[in-house]
């Protein structure tokens, strides 16, 4: 099997972190700052070839905006009714030709890389080594989606059933993975032959319309794909719950995912909602571990787009030996201390700024120690703005505690200690959430143990926890991190799950 595009470009935005590993018995006694993380991201010709337009997007103006800002309820019974007209048309076309316009969607998104990069970073925030592998992720999920479509009429899981798709599906896309998300939903929608209206997040609307357009062009209706803006007041509130639409795929936080089912509470059909909320994600390390690789994906699991991930590791659990390795500890300070952090355009930069200046949670984790805990490495604001905070790394989070079980959603590893792998599990799971997690060890029974008890959605052995790949990595939760039949994204049920089956006219 070939490696994936978005796998191919992830590699190589972080082959500077992979290069120093030696093996866990010859690693240096002491990591020089800068050696893990201080490179720029152009050794692959593809990252290379960016260089020209990291120039421009500093030069970049912010997107003007053409999608409708809905503020009445009569507009959004319009944008309603074209949907599910459109609908019609759309569903009413072979699978193979919808599978044949998401193909040419793929396309269109990688032609249109250098813009989609220069708007994720100037409204997201996000780095080209975060922003590359999400713009392949996207044109992953049209290819594979476009499989799937096939597959409704003639594959595995039709078996003989007609599938009918909901005809008018809301997503709501949150705005740290401006792009592969806000897309990935409504492709896969489009596929099943719904039609879509897609609500951006507030803060990226840029990024939406920018990608949505790639889907135009391939030959996507403009009534059967419409991007509509909406406060989340009584218009907002009217959309959601609208009678005549069918379903709703959200991804965001697990109150937004709770205020929209209420909303939604009282409809015929019911809620129906798919979504995948927050997380509190954790990587455990046993004293088996190969330290370079644990490192190295700690820090990259928690640090990457400035820990704004639902999947990032907010979490190191030390089992024993390793809590007091000086080593290992030496190793995950001076890598952290060597993130580069600065302006997302610039390619050196290895985090970028959060996306609005802190407060809540997130500046409570910044700015405050909880009792027992204490900083490695200490978060500081860097300029004016608020936004651009330097990585922050702390140890004894103690169970229970404010840090150990709360979704901070920003650049702060907090680091825990287990006596033994059975306690690390018993902390990993505590928590409501249950979205990733992973292990470095090099010990089969432990991965074997670990495998079979914990509780996430996406669990990976000896590999950073966020950047699931499309097919292989299928992405979803457990617990508090998911809602509705939990069919995970870039995985074989997605699209089917999209709809109904039948049989003989009766619920397949
Ligand atoms: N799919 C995203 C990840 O895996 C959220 O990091």
């Amino acid at each position: 099997q070939s490696m994936p595009e978005q796998e191919r470009r992830y590699r190589a935005s972080i082959a500077d972190i992979e290069t120093t590993s030696t093996g866990p018995r010859r690693v240096p006694e002491r990591a020089e700052i800068g050696d893990t993380f201080a490179g720029t991201p152009d050794s692959d010709p593809a990252l290379a070839a960016n260089r020209e337009w990291a120039a421009r997007a500093v030069a970049s103006e912010p997107p003007s905006l053409w999608s409708p800002h809905l503020s009445s309820t009569a507009e959004v019974d319009d944008v309603v009714r074209t949907a599910r007209s459109a609908h019609q048309s759309w569903a009413a076309r072979p699978a193979a030709e919808r599978a044949a316009v998401l193909r040419e969607a793929a396309r269109e998104l990688d032609a249109r890389r250098e813009q989609l990069l220069t708007v994720m970073s100037s409204e997201a925030g996000k780095t080209v080594g975060e922003s590359d592998p999400e713009i392949s992720e996207a044109a992953d999920f049209a290819r594979y989606y476009a499989d799937r479509a096939e597959e409704l009429e003639d594959g595995p899981m039709s078996d003989g059933a007609t599938f009918t798709p909901h005809p008018v599906v809301l997503v709501t896309p949150p705005w740290n993975f401006p792009v592969a998300i806000p897309i990935g939903g409504p492709l896969a929608a489009l596929a099943a032959g719904s039609a879509v209206i897609l609500k951006p997040a507030p803060q990226t609307p840029g990024c939406v319309e920018a990608a949505a357009e790639a889907l135009y062009t391939a030959g996507v209706p403009r009534e059967a794909l419409q991007v509509v803006r909406t406060d989340e007041d009584e218009v907002g509130q009217h959309l959601i719950a609208h009678d005549d639409i069918d379903l709703i795929i959200l991804t965001g936080a697990t109150d937004t995912a709770e205020l929209f089912d209420g909303w939604r509470h009282d409809r015929a059909e019911g809620s129906r909602i798919y979504g995948e909320t927050s997380g509190k994600n954790a990587l455990i390390v046993t004293p088996s571990a190969d330290y370079d690789l644990a490192v190295a994906d700690l820090v990259q699991s928690a640090f990457g787009h400035a820990g704004q991930k639902c999947s990032a590791a907010s979490l190191g659990i030390l089992v024993g030996s390793v809590a007091t390795s000086e080593r290992f500890r030496r190793q995950l300070i001076d890598a952290v201390r060597s993130i580069t952090v600065g302006f997302p355009a610039d390619l050196s930069t290895r985090m970028g700024p959060v996306i609005e200046p802190p407060e809540g949670k997130l500046l409570r984790a910044l700015t405050t120690l909880e009792p027992g805990e204490r900083w490695l490495v200490e978060p500081r604001p860097l300029d004016d703005s608020g936004r651009l905070w330097s990585p922050g790394l702390k140890e004894g989070v103690r169970p229970g505690s404010f840090f150990h079980l709360t979704e901070v959603f920003g650049p702060v590893l907090g680091l825990m200690r287990a006596d033994d792998l059975d306690e690390a599990i018993e902390l990993q799971n505590a928590t409501d959430f249950g979205l990733t997690g992973g292990i470095h060890s090099l010990d089969e029974a432990e991965i074997d143990a670990w495998t079979e008890r914990v509780e996430v959605g996406n669990a990976y052995v000896n590999r950073h926890i966020t950047g699931a790949i499309v097919q292989r990595q299928s992405f979803g939760g457990w617990k508090a991190s998911s809602v509705g039949p939990g069919a995970k994204a870039g995985g074989p049920s997605y699209v089917a799950q999209l709809g109904t089956w039948s049989r003989d006219g009766l619920p397949a």
